[in-house]
């Protein structure tokens, strides 16, 4: 076994044990969404530095934790907090965390985030189903030697987000009365929020949001055959769409807003 499976192997094997059950569906959560693991029932909570190799989250907002347990009688597994490539990990570090998901049983995905509405018709609260993405961040998580056990040395990106599951979120939103966006998240590296010419760019590129994170955990979720749904939180207009300065705090309080919403779409997308 090469050094980065063993690694992987020794992760899953410490969680495994804490756990002893194989969730099939996993959830990242992004900036103030942590929330959805406080509804976790038999909750096992496992903080990101006592698993082997596990990379430790520097953001503020951002917990470094594993919940496993039970939602509607489904086994699942959450990263209450990520890692971010900002945050000066390489993009491979970024998504071990995603390999060791796999490694436990997941086969499918639900990644959230915060975002910044590029499409001017989106407002602040506003919830998108991601169609696709647009990686800008000058990396990927997949460089370098390509190990054929974890997934093929030229994925297949055709359809990065399952088209199913976006169709089971549309219905699952439907039942009660809520419409999701839809739309291109353009995955940029910060830490520095856009300036109105990169949101002009973002647009033009046919971005409608844009955020730092998700895309490398979709590239290697995609990489290991992983089925995936994301979500985005539209906290903020990006930059030139208003007279305002943006902040973290902002981003912050309108992911607060949106939490009793975001909920209870997610409980019910599990359950479907
Ligand atoms: Cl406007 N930009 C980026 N890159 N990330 C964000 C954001 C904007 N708002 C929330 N997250």
């Amino acid at each position: 076994m090469n050094n980065v499976k063993q690694k992987i192997q020794e992760a899953a094997s410490h969680i495994e044990n804490m756990i002893g059950f194989q969730p099939q569906i996993g959830l990242i959560l992004g900036s103030g969404l942590g929330i959805i693991a406080d509804l976790v029932e038999e909750a096992t909570v496992i903080p990101y530095h006592t698993i082997p190799h596990f990379p430790v989250s520097t953001v503020e907002g951002h917990a470094g934790e594993l919940v496993a347990g039970k939602i509607k009688g489904k086994p699942v597994v959450m990263m209450k907090g990520r890692f971010h490539l900002y945050e000066g990990y390489d993009a491979n570090f970024v998504t071990f965390p995603v390999r060791v998901l796999k490694a436990i049983g997941v086969n499918q995905l639900i990644v959230t985030n915060a975002a910044g509405g590029v499409n001017k018709d989106f407002e602040v609260g506003d919830l998108m189903l991601m169609s696709d993405h647009i990686n800008n961040m000058g990396t990927n998580p997949l460089i370098g030697p390509n190990d054929k056990e974890l997934g093929p040395r030229f994925p297949d990106m055709s359809q990065p987000y399952s088209k199913r599951l976006i169709a089971l979120a549309h219905k699952v939103a439907n039942e009660i009365s809520f419409t999701f966006r839809e739309g291109v998240y353009m995955g940029n590296l910060g830490p520095t929020y856009e300036t109105p010419a990169e949101v002009r760019m973002a647009r033009a590129l046919g971005a409608d949001a844009v955020g730092m994170s998700t895309v490398p955990e979709v590239i290697v979720a995609k990489h290991a055959g992983i089925e995936v749904l994301g979500i985005s939180c539209i906290t903020n207009k990006a930059a030139g769409l208003i007279e305002q300065a943006l902040s973290h705090n902002e981003v912050m309080e309108a992911a607060e807003k949106v939490k009793p919403k975001f909920l209870k779409l997610v409980l019910g997308i599990i359950e479907a």
